[in-house]
């Protein structure tokens, strides 16, 4: 939710903002802009309401004077609509001082009526000028643009990454963060500040991440690192596992279309590594040994997706270790007083690391007393940085708003988890975990095979449905969450009212909602793993029938007993019952992305929505 980018070096600042934004427009698309301190000294400014292109194309047909000093970021409205003046950067200081940021400052109210009384002017709705106003009233009392920071930072209530620059401080970009991602990257005679590792890894892999409560001073000569009282500060140096690449659309018509595709290698590079003869190694999870053994509770925390991926992972959770598991929003969690101790694992899912709702949660299990173990997709994120320990997920960047291979990433890492603690508790044999790592590293393979034989048909299908206003989904059991996963992913791109349910829920109400030609998808469980369950589903598909829904059953290959109902059968491939969710979501966002093209719509950055959602 906002994207931040500095430079200070000796190339021209304007490619790599501009780069750089390209890089993080996913975090909030509604307007952007770029300040630079030119080869005079002084400061220029561009930003303008809409996507990034709009930025672009003023800027060549009005170019900035050129520098080696600047600041750029990428906006997801919250104080004020998105327009030039809202837009970032904010100036202040007789337009020598230029600030971004992200977060919210929660005084900031308070905070403009004090520098109104004063005689201070305002030029936008924002809270973001209120905090530049501030820098620069303390920056003309200082002339010292990191102590300015210092005395404004501690002020600020709320979350914010601040950063600024000024026209007397050339070669210095200064940043703060509270409760919002900041991270360094370190080059050679040139340094970066981003939101996340995107906004520089095409120039540097090399990247320090930086804590709560700091400041950070970035020149072309170093970085240096303080907190909010001036002492200094030692951070934590990481090198980005993947390339510039690997964030690149190559030729692909969308970023979501690709991370479908990558699905299969998702899956794939979380397990990779983490099995040796049979069982689940991973060191992170070693070292708290003890603690599963005690565990009485696990909760699962997470937001949107993630909390689906979670909701699948209860079931092998607790089928595993025998350990009950809840599984909450964290924005409900956090707000609950819930019952939680030292035997209480607290379980984070979030590809970003930096959505609020989780890291409040995640702060709050721990002040509590609870160990936290967070599963994330992001190298020097905040939430694996709060956490006791850290589970990543190897999917590679995510960069299309709506979550795909994330989700198969995140359940995978669940079950890796499921398998381990399952093991230290005793409660699965070697034999046992051995079988289920076997199908485990069987589902890349059965996940490219349902992209092979499934994937155009669905896009056609999904084009016929073009017009299609309503879509119900449903499942039972691990189908469950996969039916809440295809309907939030139908809302999210396509905008088509979907709602995904228990089936067996169906009878209880929300059967009201059928009528002839309803389009209704159904996550059948498989004959051979599940039969109870399949009986069900098929019974809960001929009730639907009955009343003139139009079947879409996700079946398993050989599974006949839904055809005589179903008016399209989507297959995939044989799987164990717990391993079904990994291959059944996979039509499932097929299907939405299908539908979404089919209306022209933007797949990768879907209205009104950010990938990062870093306020509460
Ligand atoms: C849906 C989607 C969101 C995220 C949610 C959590 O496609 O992407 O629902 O899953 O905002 O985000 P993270 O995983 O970054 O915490």
């Amino acid at each position: 939710m906002c994207g931040i980018v500095g430079y200070v070096g000796s190339r021209d600042s304007q490619a790599i903002l501009l780069s750089g934004l390209a890089r993080l427009e996913y975090r909030g698309y509604d307007s952007a802009g770029i300040a630079v301190i030119d080869g005079d000294g002084d400061l220029g400014m561009r930003k303008r309401a809409g996507k990034l292109q709009v930025l672009r194309d003023d800027l060549n047909a009005h170019p900035l004077a050129d520098g080696t000093t600047g600041i750029g970021h990428t906006r997801w409205a919250t104080h004020g609509g998105p327009t030039d003046e809202n837009a970032h950067p904010h100036l202040a200081d007789d337009d020598k001082l230029a600030v971004i940021h992200n977060g919210i400052i929660e005084n900031f109210a308070e905070l403009k009526n004090e520098l109104l009384a004063e005689g201070f002017t305002f030029r936008s709705e924002t809270d973001t000028e209120v905090a530049a106003v501030l820098l620069g009233r303390e920056y003309e009392a200082t002339h010292d643009l990191v102590g300015a920071f210092r005395t404004v930072a501690a002020r600020l209530e709320g979350a914010f990454t601040l950063l600024a620059m000024h026209r007397d401080e050339p070669g210095l970009v200064v940043g703060a963060r509270r409760n919002s991602p900041l991270v360094i990257g370190l080059g050679e005679g040139e340094n970066f500040l981003g939101s996340d590792v995107a906004a520089f890894v095409e120039h540097t892999r090399n990247a320090l991440a930086i804590g709560q409560d700091e400041i950070v001073a970035i020149t072309p000569a170093g970085v240096e690192v303080t907190d909010f009282d001036g002492n200094t500060v030692e951070v934590e140096p990481f090198e980005v596992v993947w390339d510039a690449a690997a964030a690149e659309k190559g030729g692909w018509s969308s970023f979501m279309a690709k991370e479908v595709s990558e699905e299969p290698e998702a899956v794939a590079k979380t397990v990779l590594g983490r099995i040796r003869d049979g069982a689940v190694v991973i060191p992170e999870l070693e070292a708290l040994d003890d603690l599963f053994r005690g565990i009485t509770r696990v909760i699962v925390i997470a937001c949107g997706t993630a909390a689906y991926a979670g909701m699948v992972g209860k079931y092998a959770l607790e089928q595993w270790t025998r350990v009950p598991v809840d599984v909450e929003l964290a924005h409900e969690f956090r707000y609950r007083d819930p019952v939680i101790g030292a035997d209480t694992l607290v379980v984070s899912i979030s590809q970003s690391g930096e959505t609020m709702d989780t890291l409040m949660a995640v702060k709050y299990a721990r002040e509590q007393g609870a160990k936290t173990l967070s599963i994330c997709n992001t190298q020097g994120a905040t939430i694996p940085r709060e956490s006791d320990a850290i589970v990543y997920t190897h999917a590679g960047p995510e960069v299309a708003v709506a979550s795909t291979k994330a989700f198969v990433a995140q359940i995978t890492a669940l079950y890796l988890l499921a398998l381990h603690v399952g093991r230290v508790r005793g409660v699965l044999s070697a034999e046992q975990s051995a079988a289920n790592v076997r199908e485990l590293e069987a589902i890349p393979a059965k996940i490219s095979r349902v992209l092979e034989t499934e994937q155009a048909h669905i896009e056609q299908f999904a084009r016929w449905m073009g017009d299609t206003q309503s879509v119900l989904f449903l499942g039972r059991h691990v189908g469950y969450p996969i039916a809440l996963e295809g309907a939030l992913k139908l809302k999210e791109i396509s905008y088509i009212h979907a709602e995904g349910f228990a089936a067996g829920e169906l009878k209880h109400g929300p059967i009201a909602l059928i009528e002839p030609g309803q389009p209704v998808f159904v996550i059948v469980p498989s004959p051979r793993e599940s039969a109870e369950l399949h009986k069900k589903v098929v019974s809960n598909i001929q009730e639907i029938r009955a009343r003139g829904a139009r079947v879409i059953a996700v079946a398993e290959e050989g599974d006949a007993a839904v055809l005589p109902f179903a008016d399209e059968v989507l297959r995939i491939p044989l799987a164990g019952a717990l391993f079904e969710p990994l291959l059944a979501v996979v039509p499932l966002h097929i299907f939405a992305m299908g539908l979404a093209t089919a209306k022209g719509l933007d797949v990768d950055q879907p209205r009104n929505l950010a990938k990062s959602v870093t306020v509460e």
